[in-house]
């Protein structure tokens, strides 16, 4: 494309319904700020254009100081002479840093994923690289350091002792629709559960780190992700949407091969093999065209021991990632009145309500200002990813046919809470429902 048609798609995403004037003015500025070059990603001369032009920027600046942070969206094919190119004709070699974040897929597969690392490694240190999850920059994940080690009443009931199973859930509204062709090469667990979900997992149930530097909480995230056995198939439940409600279904988009088995729904179950969490089950949902936008953690703690009160509901401590951030807890609580019983109540943190002047950043804004800090905390380290891909790696290769026939999804109707087997999934790993008491 050409920079006017670059300019106009760029600020196509912002909205200004009522033609704000400061607004269209802090637009006009922004598309002033940024500046397009085409080219080709294996051509050198096209990086040689690129490099002539940021040095006529940074001319206009009075500082010898030259920062470069070079943000790589891109397919897997082309990633390694992208990196090899930034590096040979746009590196400054001293005053100045030079950086590069690298956006998922960070391979496909265990194997896949240590050429890439191994290849990237050649042109950019681990200290230049910045491996982006972007939902580690989300204010409700960063919160669960807070929430785990700022409060001792917390973090004394947090263990297989107090917690009967974990819910980590991920549910999106909309379909595949535009996206097919993409997704179906990689599938729901390379797209949410390998990434998203197991970085939430492994703040939620990581030791307390020494300090808050970043390697400390990294060398936390990798020792308990080396705690997780690969996953097993009798854990995991894969489903596929169909056609339902006026919408269409996964294989009903073009994109998509015919009699595709990609996967747009898994559940699936880890264990932690570390005394604090051995035998307590997380589990991992996430789905595309379900009946809702949802992101959450729920912690079901376990049974009060019978006695005095006998059928009363579990506590649950609910982390609402999105929409509209919240924390809080099931307790039970007297009815109040003459008699002794307990009723269920909610202490709610909803954010919006408690937090009313509050700009919750973007987790894109907040990760890229870290990138240019040079702070790693919450990106994702080279052992981080390795050891994430030997969780997933047996489970994907069943999936992609690799070790015999693939699995056949369960389908579900677009619009639905997912497939009917999912209540008694839930149920097998001890989940109980309210209402069950
Ligand atoms: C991306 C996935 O990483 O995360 C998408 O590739 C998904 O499929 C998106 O829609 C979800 O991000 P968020 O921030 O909207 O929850």
């Amino acid at each position: 494309m050409d920079p006017d048609e670059f300019h106009k798609r760029e600020v196509s995403y912002i909205k200004n319904p009522n033609d704000d004037p400061e607004i269209v003015k802090a637009i006009d500025s922004f598309k002033a700020m940024s500046t397009y070059i085409a080219g080709d990603y294996e051509d050198g001369s096209a990086f040689d254009k690129l490099n002539a032009h940021l040095e006529e920027i940074e001319s206009h600046y009075q500082s010898k100081e030259r920062n470069r942070l070079f943000y790589l969206a891109l397919p897997p094919s082309v990633f390694i002479p992208v990196a090899k190119n930034l590096k040979e004709h746009c590196y400054i070699p001293k005053n100045g840093i030079n950086r590069v974040i690298i956006e998922k897929p960070f391979g496909s597969d265990l194997d896949s994923a240590r050429e890439l690392l191994g290849s990237v490694k050649q042109y950019w240190t681990e200290d230049e690289t910045f491996r982006i999850d972007h939902y580690l920059g989300k204010e409700m994940v960063k919160n669960l350091l807070v929430l785990r080690f700022a409060n001792v009443a917390l973090g004394a009931a947090w263990d297989k002792n107090s917690i009967s199973n974990v819910q980590i859930t991920f549910k999106e509204p909309f379909g595949t629709e535009g996206r097919g062709g993409y997704f179906d090469e990689f599938g729901i667990i390379r797209d949410i559960l390998q990434n998203h979900l197991l970085q939430v997992l492994s703040i939620l149930t990581m030791e307390r780190p020494v300090s808050f530097a970043a390697e400390d909480i990294r060398d936390e995230k990798v020792k308990v992700l080396r705690c997780i056995p690969p996953i097993e198939r009798d854990d995991t439940l894969l489903g596929q949407y169909v056609a339902a409600n006026g919408k269409p279904g996964y294989l009903d988009d073009d994109t998509v091969p015919r009699n595709s088995v990609c996967p747009t729904f898994a559940a699936t179950t880890l264990w932690i093999n570390n005394p604090r969490w051995e035998g307590v089950p997380f589990i991992m949902k996430a789905g595309k065209a379900l009946n809702e936008a949802k992101v959450e953690v729920r912690i079901q703690f376990k049974d009060v021991t019978q006695g005095i009160f006998k059928d009363i509901a579990r506590n649950e401590l609910v982390i609402r990632i999105q929409p509209s951030e919240a924390v809080y807890m099931k307790l039970n609580a007297k009815t109040p009145g003459l008699y002794t019983r307990a009723m269920p109540i909610e202490m709610d943190l909803t954010y919006k309500r408690r937090f009313t002047d509050a700009k919750i950043p973007e987790a894109y804004e907040a990760l890229i200002l870290d990138a240019l800090k040079g702070d790693h905390s919450n990106f994702v380290r080279h052992d981080e990813l390795d050891v994430a891909w030997k969780i997933f790696t047996p489970i994907l290769h069943w999936i992609d046919g690799k070790a015999g026939a693939r699995p056949r999804p369960v389908s579900y109707p677009y619009g639905s809470r997912g497939p009917k087997e999912l209540d008694p999934f839930v149920t097998k790993y001890g989940f109980k429902r309210a209402s069950e008491g």
